[in-house]
């Protein structure tokens, strides 16, 4: 863990205009400085960097934060992983907390791993460039197969030499341990104790984490014999955990989340195919089917996945069922077939960079349709066929967890399949209940069950159960929750207007008291709210903050908000700083300041009007509890009570719009 003290230094540190300033060209505008936002694809600038308050927010795709989450953001770092980064940039030096002896030795045990994972990279590496062998057998391969001399150093490439043992002699020569050797799977223990090489003859592919560290290797063969595996690769040890990787990530995560789309391809030399015509935001499985942590991974950086496919419609086929996993976890699949026989790499090859780049663009179609006529076709005229493909294809359906999407492909597929919505919905919500029924004998860890099955009006859709008399799903909520729900939406943008005066003016004086009495705005509000409860939980643990620091005399710096840990806080403390009285680029500087100026003017106004309508919302809720009491009571005296109650509330509710008439200028 890192120490509070050099976390504190850190952001003290940190000028968010030069974090950001690194990546983006950034241009002065007002008080704000502007650029293209590096988190979407923009042509007009409507990424904004305010230096005073630290922070910056794209007015386009709505990220905003401070230069901790910039970082976080740009590279997909954890926090502490962009806590280091800035303490890089910024020769600071970072002090962790005591750990204890355990964990010192696993830390250092995994770090040992990877280095000895990083000196095998290095010794692949140097066997494919700078020896007679890699050159003639490996790097030769590489050419002939089209591979350009910056891809191949891009991807790290390398080459096993044809020996038992060569590359455990360099490593125990150069002072690496035998056992980390093995641990990593580059060296293997015979029976009588002796160990040889794992790869042997073979190109390397190294095989990295999100950072960029060597995790594992995968090596092809060279050789045409069939009884030769065409791939031998590192088996999972302590750091390679295979279901948590992805080949090519790490070189393609900033272009998946600037184009908003993850390839995905079979082999590690489709990854690098697609990288020679110029697309990076592809990845590869490697031969697997995907597991949840991979598509987790995936869906960091984007929810739209491509799946490349070869033209084998055999494979095809078995694949289906291993895509409906991007459903579930939400992703919207889309597919591309390439014609029989080639697959990315080769057709890459085939028809060179800007035929592919086209026929990418043209040739892509949503992964459910594309099943529903796969296998419509394959079940020609024959009933009991069709039936099944039905099932098959409301199947994925069921497991989207947007109910927009499922009507929208409920509407679609009754067309493709020729069958009324109706009934596709009545099937569907049958397997949704069964598949509710699994989940609730398979215990309460099932969430993306829980999920796609989750009772929820289908669009403008008739609720099912008007068909299938005991089906749970598809039900309208009930009005009195609408209703509920909306009074709790006014409350909470009530409470969010108080945070963001105490964000924005809290140091301030207020000016229109007394000469002895102008404390701080936020003392002012603090102390008129005394009596409120604040239900929005981001919001009441800011006002708590407020709070805590009041009691020291005191007032929280900003900077503690924008770069809270708990990220709901910092987010909403960033978009409220951020809201269109000062950092928006839709107005231009004098609009802007004119704006401002009058905000400032009117702090009474606003301060005053936000303090009354949350009592008022308060008296409101108060009055209504009453009137259902009334309902309820058994005796006179007990009613006259709550009359009693009743009016002194109304009185105070009509107080208090009098005086949000007097306070709030129109
Ligand atoms: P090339 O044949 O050189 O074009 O490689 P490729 O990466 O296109 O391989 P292919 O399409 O044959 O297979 C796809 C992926 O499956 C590979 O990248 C490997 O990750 C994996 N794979 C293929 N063959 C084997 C094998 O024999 N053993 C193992 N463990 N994995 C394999
Ligand atoms: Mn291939």
């Amino acid at each position: 863990m890192i120490k509070q003290e050099t976390i504190d230094r850190i952001l003290d540190a940190a000028r968010i205009e030069e974090v950001v300033g690194d990546f983006v060209d950034l241009k002065k505008r007002g008080s704000s400085l502007i650029g293209l936002c590096p988190f979407h694809n923009e042509k007009t600038p409507s990424f904004n960097v305010s230096v005073n308050k630290g922070i910056f927010k794209c007015f386009g795709c709505g990220q905003g934060g401070d230069a901790v989450h910039f970082i976080m953001e740009l590279e997909k770092y954890s926090y502490p992983e962009a806590l280091r980064y800035l303490a890089n940039k910024y020769n600071i030096e970072i002090e962790e907390t005591e750990q204890t002896a355990e964990q010192y030795a696993e830390k250092s045990h995994r770090e040992s791993l990877y280095i000895v994972s990083n000196w095998a990279g290095n010794f692949f590496r140097q066997s494919l460039w700078e020896t007679d062998e890699g050159q003639s057998v490996g790097l030769s391969y590489f050419r002939e197969r089209g591979y350009r001399d910056d891809i191949i150093n891009k991807f790290e490439l390398g080459y096993s030499p044809e020996s038992w043992d060569a590359l455990c002699l360099k490593a125990v020569e150069e002072g690496h341990q035998v056992d980390f050797l093995e641990e990593t799977g580059l060296a293997i223990k015979r029976d009588d104790g002796r160990v040889y090489d794992r790869f042997r003859a073979r190109v390397i592919f190294p095989i990295h984490n999100l950072t960029g560290r060597i995790l594992g290797f995968g090596g092809r063969t060279l050789k045409s014999d069939k009884k030769v595996p065409k791939y031998v690769n590192s088996p999972e040890s302590e750091i390679y955990h295979k279901s948590n990787v992805l080949y090519g990530l790490y070189l393609a995560k900033k272009a998946i989340s600037q184009e908003n789309i993850c390839y995905l391809v079979e082999g590690y030399a489709d990854v690098i195919a697609m990288h020679q015509v110029g697309i990076e935001n592809v990845v590869s499985s490697s031969g697997t089917s995907l597991t949840e942590g991979q598509i987790r991974l995936i869906s960091r950086y984007t929810k739209n996945v491509t799946i490349l496919y070869d033209g084998d419609e055999a494979g095809i086929k078995a694949s289906l069922r291993g895509t409906d996993m991007l459903l579930k976890e939400g992703m919207n699949v889309k597919v591309l077939l390439f014609p029989d026989g080639d697959d990315p790499d080769s057709y890459a090859k085939k028809v060179g960079t800007p035929a592919f780049r086209e026929y990418l663009t043209n040739n892509i179609q949503d992964f459910i349709f594309y099943k529903t006529k796969i296998l419509l076709r394959d079940a020609g005229n024959d009933p009991i066929k069709k039936a099944e493909v039905i099932h098959e294809v409301l199947e994925s359906i069921s497991l989207i967890p947007d109910e927009i999407k499922v009507s929208v492909f409920i509407r679609e597929c009754s067309t493709l399949l020729d069958v009324e919505e109706r009934a596709l919905i009545v099937e569907l919500n049958k397997l949704r209940r069964s598949a509710q029924k699994k989940t609730a004998t398979q215990g309460k860890d099932a969430s993306a069950g829980n999920r796609a099955t989750s009772p929820s009006p289908m669009g403008d859709m008739p609720p099912a159960d008007l068909f299938d008399d005991d089906a749970p799903a598809a039900r309208v909520p009930e009005e009195k929750k609408e209703g509920q729900s909306v009074s709790l939406a006014l409350k909470a943008l009530h409470e969010r207007e108080v945070v963001r005066l105490l964000l924005h003016y809290g140091e301030m004086p207020a000016t229109w008291l007394e000469a002895d009495q102008q404390y701080p705005i936020a003392i002012v509000l603090l102390v008129d709210l005394q009596d409120i409860v604040f239900e929005d939980p981001v919001c009441k643990k800011i006002v708590d903050i407020y709070l805590d620091y009041t009691e020291k005399e005191s007032l929280p710096p900003v900077r503690s908000f924008v770069s809270h840990e708990d990220r709901a806080v910092a987010d909403l403390a960033v978009s409220l700083l951020s809201s269109p009285y000062n950092l928006s680029p839709n107005w231009n500087d004098d609009k802007r300041n004119i704006y401002v100026a009058q905000e400032t003017d009117n702090l009474k106004s606003a301060v005053l009007g936000a303090v009354y309508r949350l009592k008022k919302q308060r008296v409101e809720k108060e009055m209504q509890t009453i009137r259902e009491e009334m309902r309820q009571v058994a005796t006179d005296d007990d009613l006259n009570l709550l009359l009693y109650k009743y009016q002194k509330l109304k009185q105070m509710e009509k107080d208090l719009a009098a005086y949000l008439g007097t306070v709030v200028v129109k």
